[in-house]
């Protein structure tokens, strides 16, 4: 069992009303939570900035139509084999495919797959979901 520390916060009222109306929002019920969550934002953010093997997902919107794309998809994929866990194709419409990649390995590789992915003619939207392996997180 992990032993709880209790800490004491000094904010300016205004701070603290904002902090409180903004968890609010995000459906906190209490400032604990809240707190814990923005400290485990930092570590994460941490975690990719200091080269830590990293987890996280890439998202990737493509029209299938566009035949020479997919083969290219799928050649890049096959060149960072190392940090692909796994790939899930969803089609969207008759035109409009999502692809969902999951990864985990050295955030540098992850952005370079994530940026070899948008710059691939034909490609609509890329977005890349940094988080964690969870190891280093509590
Ligand atoms: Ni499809």
């Amino acid at each position: 069992m992990t032993d709880l520390v209790r800490f004491g916060i000094s904010l300016e009222k205004e701070l603290s009303d904002k902090f409180d109306r903004l968890i609010r929002g995000k459906r906190y019920t209490n400032r604990s939570e809240a707190i814990r969550n923005l400290i485990r934002e930092e570590l994460v953010k941490k975690e990719w900035l200091e080269d830590k093997e990293v987890a996280g997902a890439i998202t990737l919107i493509y029209d299938h139509h566009k035949r020479e794309l997919i083969g290219k998809i799928v050649d890049i994929q096959h060149d960072f084999q190392n940090i692909i866990i796994s790939t899930q194709h969803i089609h969207l419409d008759h035109h409009n495919c999502l692809e969902l990649i999951a990864i985990k390995g050295n955030p540098k590789e992850v952005q370079k797959l994530t940026d070899t992915l948008k710059s691939a003619r034909g490609v609509k939207h890329v977005s890349l979901s940094m988080s964690s392996t969870g190891k280093e997180l509590i």
